[in-house]
């Protein structure tokens, strides 16, 4: 029979707890205060710790806070008073399993302690994960890039071949596969180690803007220069420059950076010095770059120039092998940056997540985890917290029951709002997906007043 210890000063309470969960059939222990209760957790191993809020000598969430030294998956249900927002957060915080509010109701009384007994006797059932197969783990610095599928080796073998010449690369694949971390790894594992690495997101800046912010400027060679300012290919020197989403750079500007590449120097804005290129240049792009040059919105002298080497990243869907590894990186990680301990995976979990597309990829899985994560009651990772998104599928079918919406704004408004979480937000990610402009989607934003969860 599990016990369940009951801590509180008000003795009419404890009685009446006492009973009440005697009647549910579990052996109880009391205590007055929050010392002689955790004298009783050390001496008695309960199961399950059910303690006040305010106590004399020491409170509800410090008697909490001890359990969790004392031991890590002991769950704490606290009674606190009606309504009180900031205790609730804090005992979450802290690792409360639950709380309830006095006057307590007797239902929700069994039903939280039925949970809770519960989860542990999963979590009982359940080994901890957090080691990752070293031999899928890649990791320079706080760069780890997670992968053992065949696909994944490959590309680990041409991180491999390139880091030690200093070729320009790009790298493509579908948002949220993982570019950006490929670029840092080329970097980091080359002959580049110990030169600046500098990231340039060619969708964020104007054309202007973004010339100045690639080849610098003089003083005074537009409003508001007020002095000179050295670029980011200055600024690579002899490391690497990261030409992030360079499928959205004007026709300009692509003349202007061809001519870097083929001359290998060139002059700040307004100015006249010329600066030799000494960077590699790594190129990322989620866009086809051969349709943008069918279409004409791409060079193809210039598309030849960054792709001396090529790394396609595969989509998520295609190396689901690799989702339990991911998944595993994802927890520890996240579990540091938020100060929780899922450290199991409930039954079918993984199975489930391979189950899904991904249209979002590592991004997408890394979302879904920290979502899972902070909705988290136990040290394990449950199908219940896991929310999946779903959008249309290529061949056009919808996979996912959507709400019932009347007009078609309510829909439009649904769907926005589900890509821009989706891609974290990413207005231009989220244009693209939706295929429309920039413009238009800030203006569908502030029409339907979406903002971020
Ligand atoms: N193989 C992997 N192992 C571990 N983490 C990964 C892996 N791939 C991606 N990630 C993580 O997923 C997130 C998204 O990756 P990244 O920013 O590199 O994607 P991206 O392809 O540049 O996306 P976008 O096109 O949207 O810019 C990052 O937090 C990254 O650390
Ligand atoms: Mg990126």
């Amino acid at each position: 029979m599990e016990k369940i210890l009951i801590i509180d000063d008000n003795k009419l309470i404890l009685k009446s707890l006492k009973e009440s969960i005697s009647k549910m059939g579990y052996t109880t222990l009391e205590a007055e205060d929050g010392e002689a209760g955790l004298l009783l957790v050390r001496t008695e191993h309960p199961d399950l710790v059910i303690t006040d809020f305010q106590m004399p000598g020491i409170d509800g969430l410090e008697v909490l806070s001890k359990i969790r030294k004392l031991n890590i998956s002991l769950p704490v249900i606290l009674l606190t008073g009606f309504g009180d927002v900031v205790l609730t957060i804090k005992s979450i915080q802290l690792g409360a399993f639950d709380f309830l509010e006095k006057p307590i109701d007797p239902v929700k009384l069994k039903s939280t302690i039925q949970f809770a007994l519960n989860s542990v006797k999963v979590s009982n059932s359940l080994n901890e994960v957090l080691h990752v197969d070293a031999s899928s783990v890649h990791m320079l610095e706080d760069n780890i890039l997670v992968g053992k599928t065949p696909q994944m080796k490959e590309i680990f073998k041409n991180i491999g071949r390139i880091s030690m010449s200093k070729v320009n690369v790009l790298i493509q694949g579908e948002t949220g596969t993982g570019k950006e971390l490929i670029a840092r790894l080329v970097h980091y594992f080359g002959i580049t180690i110990n030169q600046p690495l500098v990231v340039v997101n060619c969708s964020a800046l104007s054309e202007s803007l973004l010339e100045s912010e690639l080849f610098g400027h003089v003083k005074g060679s537009f409003t508001g220069s007020i002095r000179d300012k050295k670029g980011k290919f200055e600024l690579a020197g002899e490391g690497t420059i990261l030409l992030d989403e360079i499928s959205e750079i004007s026709l300009n500007t692509q003349v202007k950076l061809l001519r870097v590449i083929q001359e290998l120097e060139f002059e700040r804005v307004g100015g006249e010095e010329v600066i030799p290129m000494k960077a590699r240049i790594i190129t990322a792009t989620n866009r086809n770059l051969e349709t943008l040059i069918k279409e004409g919105k791409f060079r193809e002298d210039l598309y030849y120039r960054l792709k001396v080497f090529t790394i396609d990243l595969p989509p998520l869907r295609e190396r689901k092998e690799d989702i339990r590894d991911l998944v595993i990186h994802f927890l520890y990680k996240l579990n540091k940056r938020f100060n929780k301990n899922v450290v199991k995976i409930g039954e079918g979990v993984i199975e489930m997540l391979k189950a899904h597309d991904w249209l979002g990829n590592v991004r997408e899985l890394e979302n879904t985890i920290l979502q899972a994560i902070v909705m988290s009651k136990s040290d394990v990772l449950e199908k219940e917290n896991i929310t999946l998104n779903f959008r249309q599928q290529p061949d056009g079918k919808v996979i996912q029951e959507l709400p019932q919406f009347r007009s078609l704004a309510e829909l439009e408004k649904y769907h926005i709002k589900r890509i821009l979480e989706e891609v974290n937000w990413n207005k231009l990610e989220a244009s693209h997906i939706l295929d429309i402009t920039r413009p238009t989607l800030n203006a569908k934003i502030e029409k339907y007043e979406l903002v971020r969860d």
